[in-house]
């Protein structure tokens, strides 16, 4: 074990903890793995389609797992070579009834996006999914679902998982206006719509990811989308082809734990490379530079969902999903508080924990208003946030729906509570690399990372 390694992080797997030290100096250039999102979206739309499509740089973590495990369990045909995932599409009809029950993990937006196709086959399943799963709200989706159609029945009238689902062919279209600014809600309902017998329309009044719609026109299924309403027509089995290959680009949520890391330490330069700067999710990036950050976006590219002209080297590996990437530099920087709520929120909401951490190094104050969609994420994070911040001496109150952050306060070394939450478990290991003492912060169950970023204490290892 190196110094340099010793000086970091420690791993100790018996048990699943780890010792992190603030590093004096952090300059380093790295790339993240591929987007959890459109990892997600790109398993599913190559199962349903005609043709076999190859995924590069697909996010191997447990959550885009559990997606190809519940496909592989309804009769797709998938391998695995030199880290390129090839998926025989079996067409819009193709899939079969799964023998037992599906399991989503802990993952949510395979849960959610994933009724949305039960909904449109005509045989029975079940979804269940952990401890954490089946507390989270599932009636956002079983509710429009069932207007379109489906049987479902679940535990407290369907609110939650375990959900069993008697789907139906075709669906009713519906014309649905979301009560909550949700992307895996829009998506569960556009895949939904694919079976349904006519025009559906899904209006939302604030944006949120649009990853199944770039997808979905990258599999050639003909979408508009105008001033918040995206409509799709049903049965559009004849357009829905594989492209062929599709190349998921770097996480702007891993790319997230990085940036504030760079900004927020007394010596740093972190150089991120291939990272998806889809509008729709970089609210994080643009906050950060409202708040003083000094950060580059490097290289910016923008591929044409039908595979345009590639300009860059960073452009090549998004090629034909249609979204954009760019390189990114964030180095140390002055920062100031700032306030944070209304339509940014979606496109910010995975980064808000980070965001928080931040706030503590700011001057003045911080306000984050509007999310209170974060105490139905995998943990309650305005609680967890705001109780591990607490432990380690910054000034922040929980709020319904946010924190107030008074800053700057120095952080320091903490054991912190266990946490089954991914998010969570990273963004305090950023906040323990800042933080200022002759003992380590410890982390109990690093492991959990492996939800989206399972290579992430490997990267502190190299710091
Ligand atoms: C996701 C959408 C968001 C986000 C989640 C991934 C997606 O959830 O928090 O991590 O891939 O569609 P909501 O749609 O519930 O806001």
């Amino acid at each position: 074990m190196s110094l340099r390694y010793e000086a970091v992080v420690r791993l100790l797997r018996d048990p699943d903890r780890a010792e992190i030290y603030s590093p004096k100096a952090i300059k380093t250039r790295l790339s993240v793995p591929g987007d959890k999102s459109i990892s997600h979206r790109a398993i599913m739309l190559a199962s349903l389609a005609e043709g076999e499509t190859a995924i590069h740089g697909l996010l191997w973590g447990e959550d885009v797992l559990a997606t190809k495990h519940m496909f592989e369990a309804m009769g797709v045909k998938m391998r695995v070579m030199d880290d390129r995932l090839t998926i025989s599409g079996v067409g819009l009809n193709g899939l079969t009834a799964p023998q037992h029950v599906l399991h989503a993990g802990n993952s949510g937006t395979t849960a959610r996006l994933v009724l949305g196709v039960l909904a449109g086959q005509d045989f029975f399943s079940v979804l269940d999914g952990d401890d954490s799963l089946v507390r989270r709200p599932m009636a956002r989706v079983v509710e429009p679902l069932r207007q379109m159609g489906a049987r479902i029945e679940g535990r407290e009238g369907g609110r939650y998982l375990p959900l069993a689902m008697h789907g139906i062919r075709p669906l009713k279209p519906i014309v649905y206006r979301l009560p909550v600014a949700s992307a895996q809600v829009k998506s569960a309902l556009l895949l939904a719509a694919l079976y349904a017998g006519g025009e559906s329309c899904i209006e939302e009044t604030v944006p949120t990811r649009d990853h199944t719609e770039r997808m979905l026109r990258t599999f050639g299924v003909p979408i508009s989308s105008e001033n918040g309403r995206i409509c799709l027509q049903g049965g559009a089995e004849q357009r829905f082809v594989s492209p062929g290959t599709i190349s998921v680009p770097g996480d702007f949520s891993s790319a997230a734990f990085w940036l504030a890391l760079a900004v927020m330490h007394q010596d740093a330069e972190i150089i991120i490379e291939n990272v998806g700067i889809n509008p729709t999710r970089t609210g994080f990036l643009e906050v950060l530079q409202a708040m003083g950050a000094e950060i580059e976006v490097i290289s910016v590219s923008s591929v044409e969902p039908t595979g345009g002209t590639l300009q860059g080297p960073a452009a090549s590996s998004s090629a034909l999903v249609g979204e954009p990437v760019a390189n990114l530099m964030a180095r140390t920087s002055t920062l100031n508080g700032t306030t944070v709520a209304g339509e940014i929120i979606p496109r910010l909401i995975d980064e808000l924990p980070l965001l928080a951490i931040v706030a503590t190094q700011a001057q003045g104050r911080t306000i984050v208003r509007d999310a209170e969609e974060l105490k139905v994420k995998e943990s309650d994070r305005i609680r967890d946030v705001a109780m591990r911040l607490q432990a380690m001496g910054a000034s922040v109150l929980a709020t319904d729906d946010g924190w107030i952050i008074d800053g700057p306060t120095p952080l320091k070394p903490a054991e912190l509570p266990p946490s089954s939450d991914h998010r969570i478990a990273m963004a305090f290991s950023i906040a323990a690399l800042i933080a200022k003492g002759d003992r380590p912060t410890i982390l109990h169950a690093p492991s959990v990372a492996a939800v989206s970023y399972p290579s992430f204490f490997e990267v502190l290892k190299n710091f």
